[in-house]
């Protein structure tokens, strides 16, 4: 049983999604051991709460990087967490935190990375007047939404667009493709070559 950690500052849509694809068996063996915020209010804790799971805030407001992200660390050893997934999480992990979960960190962001990594990656998107966007999953390295990619899906921008109906399109799409990452990373069936992520070819079992 992989024992996932998410790291959230908002609502918390993409971890619910990930959750409701953990119930539906879509990521198989995982459950979520506990689920972090640097913010006390963020609705995806109370989210996190309301569905009985261990909802921790660990506030970052007047303290030092490598001290928050120190006791974020601990806070997922106490859990036993395996792989930790940043929902939202609108924090930059200091180079201790990435260390201590080597290749174990995943990221989700609203855009096709290299394209418009920070923040307001869909209005940054649709300033740009790009045609197609989407959303990329990656492993977090030391470099801000730079590390891996694992997966991305790609979404169309149309002329009647708007910031919020094209930030809505990418979000659905964000939804499936977090819960889809997380169970190839979890598989263990892929290696990281360069900055290449691929799956590792099946081979057929061979007969005694
Ligand atoms: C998402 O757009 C995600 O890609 C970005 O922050 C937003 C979080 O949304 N990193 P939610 O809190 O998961 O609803």
């Amino acid at each position: 049983m992989h024992n996932l950690g998410i790291l959230l500052s908002g609502r918390g849509s993409n971890f619910l999604a990930i959750a409701d694809a953990i119930a539906s068996g879509k990521i198989p063996d995982a459950r979520i051991a506990v689920v972090i915020s640097n913010l006390a209010d963020a609705p995806g804790l109370a989210a996190a709460r309301d569905r009985g799971l261990n909802a921790i805030a660990i506030e970052s407001r007047g303290r030092k990087r490598q001290e928050h992200d120190a006791e974020i660390v601990a806070t997922l050893q106490a859990h036993h967490v395996d792989l930790v997934c940043l929902a939202g999480y609108m924090r930059l992990l200091s180079p201790g935190f990435i260390q201590a979960f080597p290749q174990r960190i995943l990221n989700i962001h609203p855009s096709l990375l290299p394209a418009f990594p920070g923040l307001d990656a869909q209005l940054q998107a649709f300033e740009h007047g790009v045609q197609v966007t989407g959303c990329t999953v990656h492993f977090v390295d030391e470099q801000l939404d730079h590390g891996p990619i694992i997966l991305q899906r790609p979404v169309p921008v149309f002329p009647s667009d708007d910031p919020h109906t094209l930030a809505d399109r990418i979000l659905e799409q964000e939804h499936i493709a977090y819960a889809e990452a997380i169970a190839r990373v979890l598989s263990g069936n892929y290696q990281i070559i360069g900055r290449r992520y691929l799956p590792k070819a099946r081979t057929a079992p061979t007969k005694a």
